[in-house]
């Protein structure tokens, strides 16, 4: 099966660096297309040339979050879910254009996660929806399904363990023929802080139903690292003094 990877993506400084940092994961997985959807009202040249140069197999959209959903300066970053329009444009293009047939798995991939190539391997033999440990999430080590008799009997977590689908969004990854066979399937992107993985999940599977990948949910192979937000104090110093990093040189 081909594995469609889905990343939403939005312009920061740190952007490229993390897209370069994914990319090249990515190019060591076998039959792998990397869905890219940029939050922005228009598709961008950086996303656009990386994409051209990465030698993966890609398709770039776009989709902005609605303004009434956009973060506004000094909104905490957790008070709307992020990505969620982004993940249905995606949605939306695999249901446009993607066979049911087609033997393929979807994984949602933010583009600040660490990903191990062993994750992929997991997560291609999924016939429904597959799920696995995720590191360094949930105010925890790690939160994982816990697993009795090759079935998934609860979840360790303690961040609203009372969600349906307490899982983070690399937690999981869906069969294409199920997201095709139902086509109400989507995230919400007013679901309530935590509840973005369980708004998708639910209209899928019952919590019976979930494989469990990485040895029974007893290995991390991906991690919910989130990276610094760079400090530009000189930089905005010099730009006063018009003497800024040149602006033609993409960083
Ligand atoms: C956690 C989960 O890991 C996310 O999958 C989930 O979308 C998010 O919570 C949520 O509940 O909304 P977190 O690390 O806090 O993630 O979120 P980010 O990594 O900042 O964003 C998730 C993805 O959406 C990233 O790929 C990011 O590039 C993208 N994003 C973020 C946008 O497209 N637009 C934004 O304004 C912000
Ligand atoms: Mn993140």
């Amino acid at each position: 099966p081909t594995i469609y990877v889905v990343t939403p993506t939005y312009a920061r400084l740190v952007q490229k660096a993390e897209l370069v940092r994914l990319s090249q994961t990515l190019l060591h997985v076998p039959k792998l297309h990397w869905v890219v959807v940029e939050d922005a009202a228009a598709p961008s040249a950086l996303v656009a040339s990386l994409l051209a140069q990465s030698g993966l197999r890609f398709t770039h959209l776009h989709a902005p979050t609605a303004p009434e959903r956009r973060r506004r300066p000094g909104d905490p970053a957790w008070l709307r879910p992020r990505g969620a329009e982004q993940r249905n444009r995606a949605l939306q293009w695999l249901r446009d254009t993607r066979a049911p047939a087609e033997p393929a798995v979807v994984y949602f991939a933010d583009d600040d996660n660490t990903y191990s190539l062993r994750l992929f391997d997991e997560m291609r033999s999924t016939r429904r929806v597959a799920v696995w440990p995720v590191g360094l999430v949930g105010g925890l080590r790690f939160e994982r399904p816990l697993v009795e008799r090759g079935r998934v009997v609860g979840f360790h977590a303690a961040w609203k363990p009372e969600r349906p689908f307490p899982l983070d969004m690399a937690g999981f990854a869906v069969a294409l023929r199920l997201l095709l066979a139902r086509p109400g399937a989507r995230f919400d992107p007013r679901a309530e802080r935590g509840y973005l993985e369980s708004s998708l999940l639910r209209h899928l599977v019952s919590r019976e139903q979930l494989e469990p990948k990485a040895d029974n949910c007893t290995r991390v192979l991906v991690w919910h690292t989130r990276t610094e937000k760079p400090k530009m104090r000189q930089e905005e110093q010099l730009q006063r003094e018009g003497l800024g990093s040149d602006p033609h040189v993409e960083v």
